[in-house]
């Protein structure tokens, strides 16, 4: 096999990955009878799930698809600590989510650059987290931006680019932060189709190096298909598990040659039935 110049990039950036050397790679997740309740502003409490139950082994591209408001980001929420469970468990590794904050990374659909710092700025931040030792950090940088494609822009600020850049620019972070586990609530969901399609493209090659776990919210099933190991669609609140499936498609996996896929057309279509089934039941 042929190895090309950027592959070779990504696989120096990945062994070069702070926390490797240092310990086992993992990020098993568990969400035991979980319940999340908000309370709403006229006193009413609102209840998001109750009895959630989800295992999600380490190193598996799940994403989650369901109706606007059902709790999808809550459950991201939960996995981080942020919101804490009214009753049940969340763990990462046997540990309560609230306490493995270190080894996970979040990346949503609005960019959260910080508007005065350089390209370059913006992804030591991810380093400057993970503690990489000073000597290594500039050519890990300069490794991430010629990767993700970037280079010629490190002195550039977020205003500068397009929406798409800067999506690159926060996967940049997230790649030098180097977490366990990628929590990703509906990362390219404000690009053009076009340049959703050249991110998910980047995802999956970093992803078949890393394998890290990776939580994946989408509103866009085919992207979910294209991209997943499995994929579970939710309920309306209080969400419910409608669907939990595995997507056993070749990879690796390129998206315009499995648009003519039987099974790819099959699985899309599953999940919309069942999305639809539970909007009628409504
Ligand atoms: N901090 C909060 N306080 C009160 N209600 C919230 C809070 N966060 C989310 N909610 C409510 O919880 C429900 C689930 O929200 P969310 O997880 O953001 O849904 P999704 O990401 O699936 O669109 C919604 O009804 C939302 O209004
Ligand atoms: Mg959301």
């Amino acid at each position: 096999m042929t190895i090309t110049a950027s592959e070779n990039t990504l696989s120096t950036a990945i062994s070069t990955s702070p926390g490797d050397s240092a310990r086992t790679r993992s990020g098993n997740i568990r969400f035991q009878d979980v319940r999340v309740t908000f309370s709403a502003a006229n006193g009413d409490g609102v209840l998001v799930t109750d009895d959630f139950n989800l295992d999600i082994p380490s190193g598996q591209f799940l994403s989650i698809v369901g109706p606007s408001g059902c709790g999808k980001s809550t459950l991201l929420k939960v996995l981080s600590g942020l919101v804490p469970a009214n009753a049940g468990t969340a763990h990462i590794d046997g540990l309560p989510a609230g306490r493995t904050r270190e080894r996970i990374g979040f990346m949503f659909q609005r960019d959260t650059l910080l508007p005065w710092a350089s390209v370059k700025d913006n992804i030591n931040i991810g380093i400057e987290l993970a503690h990489v030792a000073p000597d290594k950090a500039a050519e890990r940088i300069k490794e991430l931006i010629a990767f993700l494609k970037l280079s010629g822009f490190e002195h550039h600020m977020p205003h500068q680019l397009s929406g798409g850049m800067r999506q690159r620019v926060s996967l940049g972070r997230l790649l030098a932060y180097d977490p366990d586990i990628f929590l990703m609530d509906e990362p390219f969901g404000a690009l053009d189709s076009q340049t959703k399609a050249a991110m998910g493209r980047e995802l999956l090659r970093i992803w078949s190096h890393h394998r890290r776990t990776v939580v994946f919210v989408t509103h866009d099933i085919e992207e979910a298909v294209t991209l997943s190991d499995r994929i579970i669609v939710l309920s309306p609140r209080p969400s419910k598990i409608r669907l939990d499936i595995e997507i056993a498609l070749e990879r690796p996996r390129d998206a315009r040659q499995l648009r003519k896929s039987p099974d790819y057309i099959n699985y899309v279509d599953q999940i919309w039935r069942e999305i639809d089934t539970s909007e009628k039941e409504e």
